[in-house]
C-alpha cells in the first residue's frame, strides 16, 4: 500500500510536551488505554518511543523496550482518523531500522487474540505467532482474553 499522507509526516522522538495528544490518541484507539503515568514511566526509563506528526497533529506512535538482543514492541497506535494510510507500516519499519542499529536480533510483541486487524498487519510485516498466554488481557466484567505472542528475526531466515 502506498501512503496517501500529504504533506509527508515527520517522525520524531516522543516528547513530554506531546503527552496530552498521545494520551488522547491512546484513549481513542484502545478499549484499555495506557495511562499518562505509563507513558511518563516509559520515557523516564529511556524506552525507544517515536511519533509520526503532521504539523502539530499527532498521527501515531510506538513505544519499545530493548532487552539484550531483543526489542519488545510495547505499544503502537494510530489516531482513528489517520488509520488505513500506512502509518503503522511506517512506524513498524522505523522500529525495524532502529532495532538493527542496536544490533538486536529479534523483535517481540503481544497482541490481543481478538485484534485481528493488528495481527494481520504484524503478519504481513513478517512477525509470526510463537506462543500465547491464556487469560492475559482484561476485557470487562472480570473476563480476560488470550495474548498472542509474536516475534520476527532481524537477521537470517524467518522462524
Ligand atoms: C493496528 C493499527 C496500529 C494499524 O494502524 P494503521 O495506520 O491503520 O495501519 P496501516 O495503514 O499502516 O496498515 C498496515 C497494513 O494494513 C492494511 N490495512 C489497512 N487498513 C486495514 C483494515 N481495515 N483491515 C485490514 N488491513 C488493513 C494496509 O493495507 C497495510 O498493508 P501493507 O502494510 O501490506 O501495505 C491501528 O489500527 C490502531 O492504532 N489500532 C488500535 C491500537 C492497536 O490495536 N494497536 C496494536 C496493539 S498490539
Amino acid at each position: 500500500m502506498s501512503s496517501t499522507l500529504s504533506p509527508a509526516p515527520l517522525l520524531i522522538p516522543l516528547q513530554p510536551e506531546w503527552l496530552d495528544r498521545v494520551v488522547a490518541v491512546e484513549a481513542a484507539a484502545y478499549t484499555h488505554p495506557w495511562t499518562p503515568g505509563n507513558f511518563r514511566d516509559a520515557l523516564a526509563s529511556g524506552y525507544q518511543a517515536q511519533m509520526l506528526v503532521q504539523g502539530d497533529r499527532l498521527l501515531g506512535y510506538y513505544v519499545a523496550m530493548q532487552v539484550l538482543d531483543e526489542v519488545h514492541l510495547l505499544n503502537i497506535a494510530v489516531a482513528p482518523d489517520a488509520q488505513g494510510q500506512g502509518c503503522a507500516r511506517l512506524l513498524l519499519e522505523t522500529l525495524d531500522h532502529w532495532s538493527r542499529l542496536q544490533s538486536a536480533k529479534w523483535l517481540w510483541l503481544e497482541v490481543r487474540a481478538s485484534n485481528t486487524r493488528a495481527r494481520a498487519i504484524y503478519e504481513r510485516h513478517g512477525y509470526r505467532q510463537v506462543g500465547e498466554r491464556k487469560r492475559y488481557y482484561p476485557v470487562h466484567h472480570g473476563e480476560r482474553e488470550t495474548a498472542i505472542i509474536m516475534s520476527m528475526p532481524l537477521y537470517g531466515p524467518e522462524p
